[in-house]
């Protein structure tokens, strides 16, 4: 896009110096050096609405705002430096992680089986058949997220993201009630948006770093990841125009957890594996792109005994494969107790 002269020039008149005073931390795009009105008003419209979003942009995702490279690259390299997320020296990233919180799913057994519960700055993905209890799972976290983090929560909101219109308070107001938690207050804490269709799911995450920093948000839930994507781009020739934004929003999903050091969770869906011998084989939909993406695995599938589940852990990054039992009750997701029988 080519711009008029006089608005880059008047927006460049102020450099970004290297003093310590740009080191500061900023708070709004408006604290930018560089930054007039008019450039901060269309990084907005693109989807740029905190610093911390700009330090994770690519310079060629800045430029659509009208500025140039140079300029794109000193917005982002302020706010990198300012988030402090630049170069870093490893043992930096050892602190990095060291800030990494873990959220309880509402079973011990299963927090276990995650190394002791979500963890944020990752994806951890849901997947399995229809009615399994994914979207429960997900209800459940953003009442757990509330919590303090001594309890296993992480002391902050839930953004959900709903693909299906399959979100329930009524669900959300049991699961508090159930856990002493003050129901009213705890629906309030859980931002809620319905995305129509692939591209509108996609704006929303471009768009929710204001929405997650307002509100304290701890936890992102996108529920489900696929169902849209797979209704609207059918065939083969339409995979690969598919696989590069489900690729591109799930890197935005894991930008913004590390950003916010939020804990982020997508669910998924099953198919037959094409290349099975025997029937009942599945796998998540979304092929190598969301395997890769996904930090970590979870299959959930039923049991013969109605509440209880199995929690498969397929995928981690320094994890081992393993399988617990988990119920589903009217309270939410719970242990298994003495009582409860499982056959798979
Ligand atoms: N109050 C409740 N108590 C116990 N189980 C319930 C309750 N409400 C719903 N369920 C169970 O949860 C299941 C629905 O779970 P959920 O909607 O989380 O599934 P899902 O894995 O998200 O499915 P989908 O792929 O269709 O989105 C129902 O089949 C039902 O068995
Ligand atoms: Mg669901």
């Amino acid at each position: 896009m080519v711009l008029p002269r006089k608005s880059v020039s008047e927006e460049t008149e102020e450099p970004a110096s290297e003093t310590t005073e740009s080191k500061k931390k900023l708070e709004s795009i408006d604290d930018l050096a560089g930054v007039g009105p008019a450039t901060a008003n269309k990084l907005i419209e693109l989807g740029y609405q905190t610093i911390e979003s700009l330090a994770t942009a690519a310079v060629k995702e800045l430029t659509p705002a009208g500025i140039s490279d140079k300029q794109a690259a000193k917005i982002i390299s302020q706010a990198r430096d300012s988030i402090s997320i630049a170069f870093i020296p490893a043992n930096a990233l050892i602190k990095m992680r060291e800030n990494v919180l873990r959220l309880s799913t509402g079973s011990a057994t299963i927090n276990d089986l995650v190394g002791g519960g979500l963890e944020t700055q990752t994806i951890t993905e849901f997947y399995g058949q229809y009615g399994v209890g994914k979207s429960i799972l997900c209800h459940q976290l953003c009442v757990n997220a509330q919590k303090p983090i001594e309890q296993g929560g992480l002391d902050g909101g839930a953004l959900y993201i709903d693909t299906e219109q399959t979100f329930r308070p009524e669900w959300i107001i049991r699961m508090a009630s159930h856990l002493g938690m003050d129901p009213e207050e705890t629906a309030r804490r859980i931002i809620y948006s319905e995305a129509y269709n692939s591209d509108h799911q996609i704006l929303l995450l471009e768009k929710a770093d204001k929405v997650i920093k307002e509100n304290n948000i701890r936890l992102i839930v996108v529920d489900s990841l696929m169902a849209n994507f797979r209704s609207e781009y059918l065939g083969r020739e339409m995979l690969a125009e598919r696989q590069q934004k489900i690729n591109k929003h799930l890197h935005r999903l894991s930008r913004l957890s590390r950003a916010f050091n939020a804990v982020a969770v997508v669910t998924n869906q099953v198919m037959s594996k094409p290349d099975a011998f025997f029937g009942g084989q599945v796998e998540p939909t979304g092929g190598h792109i969301v395997a890769h993406t996904s930090h970590t695995r979870i299959f959930l599938r039923r049991t013969a005994s109605g509440p209880v589940r199995i929690a498969r852990l397929v995928s981690s990054t320094y994890l081992p494969e393993g399988e617990r039992l988990f119920k589903i009750t009217e309270n939410g997701v719970e242990d298994i107790d003495e009582g409860d029988s499982a056959k798979d």
